[in-house]
């Protein structure tokens, strides 16, 4: 799927014990220790303003986003700060006003923070909720695109959508899905939370009118940041809260950033962790990841457990299913063998990142099987 060639492992940049296998990357990652330098140095000028002033901390909000717009192919002006998702997609929700009787699409379980804002708009604005069900062959794409083109359905109004499902990496292929999108006319508004920073996805090819990502997860970064790229078409709304830093004359979709943007620590270590992504690649990163799902897909397969087809997984989430279900306390005994992964709508969720190696790979396969066999 990609060329590049893959990237080394990065372990050496963590503090991970060898022993420990953190496959947990789509949950919350652990930070790289210049990411956590960075949020340090911010909390000792919090604590001693009398020596460290403020003055560098609007430069660090420009060079998160800076970061944040490289990491998507986007200009630097098409970028908001702000909180969460949540935020970036109820700000998405507000700007847009589709016309009533329209259709809001989106997959089956998807993650509640590219749920409730549309729920809340729909009931708002009389709009139809559309969420296609799991597709009995696992082929998401072409259940919405069937979806997308149904006759005798509501004309789409919204597409909320994401690359990939968050539960089990399966593949929501957005390069065939925001053509198909646009032609219709209907905004797209794609939540990339669990693609940004593992796999490649620009902007200026899928053209989302918003599109949102936070950065503690797949971009190595502090909890409560995230950011929303804007349209520049979509860049003349209304923010959630009104403040001074996104008021006129704020450029570009600065109009949408949050109150106390400046923010000293969790600023430098966005912008620190999206940087070291995106001076590796992050097409190097995916291959390396797909090696490594490969792997578990292959030794969880041994054990009997059922695997998606390489074709229909993403390169960084392995979605797996116990037949029978999964037992109670499997995720507690796999952490007692330092084993870190989650369990999701009930599979088991494997997301390794570019800490994670071989040996982590056979350390989870052979906890599994001690678990299950
Ligand atoms: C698909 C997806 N979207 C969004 C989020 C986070 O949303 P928020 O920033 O609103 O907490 C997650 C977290 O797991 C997620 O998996």
């Amino acid at each position: 799927m990609h060329t590049a060639e893959p990237l080394a492992c990065q372990r050496h940049l963590f503090e991970l014990p060898d022993d420990v296998s953190y496959l947990d990357a789509a949950a919350w990652s652990p930070l790289p220790r210049t990411v956590r330098a960075a949020g340090e140095a911010g909390i000792l000028a919090k604590s001693r303003p009398w020596v460290h002033g403020r003055d560098g901390d609007a430069a660090w909000a420009e060079r998160a986003r800076a970061a944040a717009a490289r990491l998507i192919g986007a200009e630097t002006d098409d970028i908001a700060i702000v909180g969460s998702v949540s935020h970036a997609i109820a700000t998405a929700a507000r700007n847009l006003a589709p016309t009533p009787g329209g259709r809001i699409l989106r997959v089956a379980d998807e993650f509640p923070s590219q749920c409730l804002a549309w729920d809340r708009l729909a009931a708002e604005r009389g709009l139809l909720v559309e969420a296609v069900p799991r597709p009995g062959d696992g082929d998401w794409t072409a259940a919405l695109l069937d979806a997308i083109a149904r006759p005798g359905t509501p004309p789409l109004a919204v597409a909320a959508l994401t690359p990939l499902h968050w539960s089990d990496g399966s593949i929501i292929d957005l390069d065939r899905l925001a053509p198909a999108v646009r032609a219709t006319g209907a905004a797209l508004v794609v939540d990339a939370t669990q693609a940004v920073g593992a796999v490649p996805l620009d902007v200026s090819w899928l053209r989302p009118d918003f599109l949102a990502f936070p950065t503690y997860k797949w971009t190595l970064g502090p909890y409560g940041v995230a950011f929303l790229y804007a349209a520049p078409g979509r860049q003349g709304g209304s923010p959630l809260e009104e403040n001074a830093g996104n008021q006129p004359p704020a450029a570009g979709a600065r109009r949408y950033d949050k109150g106390e943007r400046n923010d000293g620590v969790t600023l430098p270590m966005a912008a620190t962790g999206m940087e070291l992504v995106a001076g590796w690649g992050v097409a190097p990163v995916a291959v390396r990841l797909r090696a490594l799902t490969d792997q578990l897909a292959e030794g969880a397969a041994s054990l009997g457990l059922s695997v998606p087809p390489s074709a229909l997984r993403s390169p960084h989430i392995l979605g797996l299913r116990v037949p029978g279900g999964l037992p109670a306390g499997l995720i507690g005994r796999l952490r007692g063998d330092k084993v870190f992964v989650s369990a999701r709508l009930g599979g088991l969720r494997l997301s390794p990142h570019v800490w994670a190696d071989e040996a982590d790979v056979a350390r989870c396969v052979a906890a599994l099987r001690a678990a299950l066999c």
